[in-house]
């Protein structure tokens, strides 16, 4: 499907959960956040319904985002009704990696190809506190057990102040070189203030090429990142949810009151 920019639509980010173990501070207040009622957020068959429709659409490359996806209950059967799917080239899952050492054979077992992890800093400390009180040595235990699944390619998503030679990232670019993971560079964006940028080594924040639609936990689609704009398929109905968001995709982002990172996946 191509929007009115005649950009060609083909990727679909599913954000499964607005829940995450971990309290990263660029993405979420300290005291947590207002979940939503298990109500609102789509069950499995919602969620698979909406997908087998987008990607008779033209959708073929999906990825699983949260908050944290394996924090979802059930979240390996959803990734087999997923990769069950008909049409889908590309499924991967953005994770912290926490606990991918409980999960990713499973996982591979169940269609899932690749992951992105987020990881910003290697000094174990500093990680404790960018996550508020995440364990490094889980973290990366959970990269070596989705090299041992076979998830590849394996990428890691660093989130940067300014830019990749300050020297967290640069320790982060070390170790992906030592265990051959590709490092994507992530400018730590505001969406609110509208600040965002090119991601360094993939193709977010590059409104001129984007191919995204997001489906949010709670069944909204998200046209844009960087825009308050949504769609709720339960109101719309998938194909029509659809239509509208891609009628509407702005051609480029601007700002975003309405969601953050954490029910948006980034
Ligand atoms: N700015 C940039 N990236 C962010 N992420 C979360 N919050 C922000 C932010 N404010 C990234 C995480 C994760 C991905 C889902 O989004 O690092 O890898
Ligand atoms: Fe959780 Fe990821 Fe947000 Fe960190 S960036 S709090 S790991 S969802």
């Amino acid at each position: 499907m191509y929007d009115r920019f005649n950009r060609k639509i083909n990727y679909l980010r599913i954000s499964v959960t607005d829940r995450c173990n971990l309290r990263c501070r660029y993405c979420m207040p300290e005291e947590g956040v207002i979940l939503q009622p298990h109500s609102s957020i789509l069950t499995f068959d919602e969620i698979v319904s909406f997908v087998k429709v987008a990607v008779s659409m033209g959708i073929d490359k999906v990825r699983i985002t949260g908050g944290e996806p394996l924090v979802r209950k059930g979240i390996v059967d959803l990734v087999a009704m997923i990769s069950a799917i008909d049409g889908i080239k590309d499924l991967a899952m953005t994770t912290n990696a926490t606990y991918l050492r409980k999960y990713a054979f499973e996982l591979v077992n169940a269609g899932l190809q690749r992951v992105n992890i987020s990881l910003d800093t290697l000094d174990p400390e500093k990680y404790r506190q960018i996550t508020r009180g995440g364990d490094i040595e889980e973290t990366l235990d959970g990269i070596d057990a989705a090299f041992e699944a076979g998830l590849r390619p394996v990428k890691l998503n660093c989130v940067i102040r300014d830019n990749h030679n300050e020297s967290d990232a640069r320790t982060v670019t070390e170790y992906g070189k030592t265990i051959g993971a590709e490092v994507r560079y992530i400018r730590e964006m505001n969406l609110s203030s509208g600040q965002f940028s090119i991601v360094e080594g993939g193709d977010g924040g590059n409104c001129s090429i984007c191919n995204r639609l997001r489906l949010t936990a709670t069944g909204k689609i998200k046209p844009c990142l960087f825009n308050d704009m949504e769609f709720d398929v339960r109101e719309l109905g998938n194909e029509e949810a659809i239509r509208q968001a891609l009628d509407k995709k702005p051609a480029c982002g601007s700002y975003n009151n309405t969601g953050d990172f954490y029910n948006l996946g980034g």
